[in-house]
């Protein structure tokens, strides 16, 4: 009820009666007296007038279960939330709560991982109180082959709500990551389930770097937080939401054709690496070439000597600038 109230709340302009709050949830005048007494505690600001009722009239930074489910308006994504003060890796926690049969969009949340994980086994810092760490469990019925595009899906997502929420230029660097200024804000970790020919569960694992922070020196020249770019204020809860908003429909518009066909462009458009000149990290032999952007596959097309197209497949081949990371 909670959730709901300050739904409502932050829907209504004016006030809203403790009248109509105790008929919409069928509970009595003390019940939402203890509701809003326990948001006040939170920091919220709640004005109670006499004869008028309760009004909104300040929003902290609140990052909690009930502020998140108050914001979800998506139809499936994040709709049904997990929220942990402290945990190993919302990744693992997602799994985990996929083999026990929580829905596909279900959302995992912590406000802390203590043992968070970053692609190619690297550790993800995760302290409580800054940034935003999230994964997204999907049960999707196609090919396990067809999975590695949710990653970029997930990419363009975050991208478009970061640009939204934050106001800042954000763009993506091939294949998934978010940068602000040529610096990473944020890192995508997808996993993938697979029995046979099915899969049984994908995780996307997103992490942001929302708040000002010390980074580890070997990140400082490369990772940023949205807060230090922007220069402004911004809320974990709000960028959460808009993010799922965003994914929701990107992947409909992935479902539509089980391809990046109809994301081409808007992906193209963000791409930092399109018609720069790039090093690709390939195992079998790096080399250079102009990138011209991603194909329906989400592959790199990367114009080489000769005007020859190399495809370059996200799995194990990296991508730089020639003077940096972007
Ligand atoms: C990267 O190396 O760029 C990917 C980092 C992914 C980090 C996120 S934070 C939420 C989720 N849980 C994890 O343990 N990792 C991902």
């Amino acid at each position: 009820m909670k959730a709901e109230i300050l739904s409502l709340l932050r829907k209504t302009e004016g006030y809203i009666s403790g009248q109509e709050l105790c008929e919409r949830f069928g509970v009595t005048r003390a019940a939402v007296w203890k509701v809003i007494n326990g948001l006040k505690k939170e920091g919220y600001g709640i004005e109670a007038v006499t004869g008028r009722g309760y009004r909104l009239s300040s929003l902290p930074d609140v990052f909690s279960a009930e502020e998140l489910e108050s914001r979800m308006h998506t139809e499936w994504a994040g709709r049904n939330l997990v929220f942990y003060e402290s945990t190993g890796s919302t990744n693992i926690q997602a799994k985990l709560l996929a083999e026990e049969g929580a829905p596909s969009g279900t959302l995992v949340v912590a406000e802390k991982q203590t043992q968070g994980r970053g692609r190619r086994g690297r550790t993800w810092a995760s302290p409580a109180g800054r940034n935003l760490y999230f994964t997204i469990l999907l049960k999707p019925e196609f090919a396990p082959d067809k999975a590695s595009m949710l990653t970029l899906v997930m990419a363009l997502a975050v991208q478009g709500a970061v640009a939204e929420v934050c106001g800042v230029d954000a763009q993506i660097k091939w294949p998934n990551d978010v940068v602000v200024n040529g610096r990473k804000v944020t890192g995508i970790l997808t996993e993938m389930s697979v029995q046979g020919e099915y899969i049984q569960h994908v995780v996307i694992g997103v992490g942001v770097n929302v708040k000002e922070q010390e980074f580890v020196p070997e990140l400082k020249e490369k990772a940023a937080s949205l807060e230090q770019e922007s220069g402004m204020p911004v809320s974990r809860a709000a960028l959460l939401e808009k993010i799922m908003e965003h994914f929701e429909h990107d992947y409909t518009l992935f479902m539509k054709k089980l391809n990046l066909s109809l994301l081409l462009e808007q992906y193209n458009a963000v791409l930092v690496n399109c018609g720069r000149e790039v090093r690709v990290l390939d195992p079998a032999g790096e080399y250079m070439g102009i990138a011209q952007g991603i194909n329906e596959k989400g592959e790199l097309c990367v114009e080489v000597s000769g005007k020859k197209v190399k495809k370059v497949y996200a799995g194990e081949v990296s991508v730089r600038g020639v003077y940096g990371y972007v």
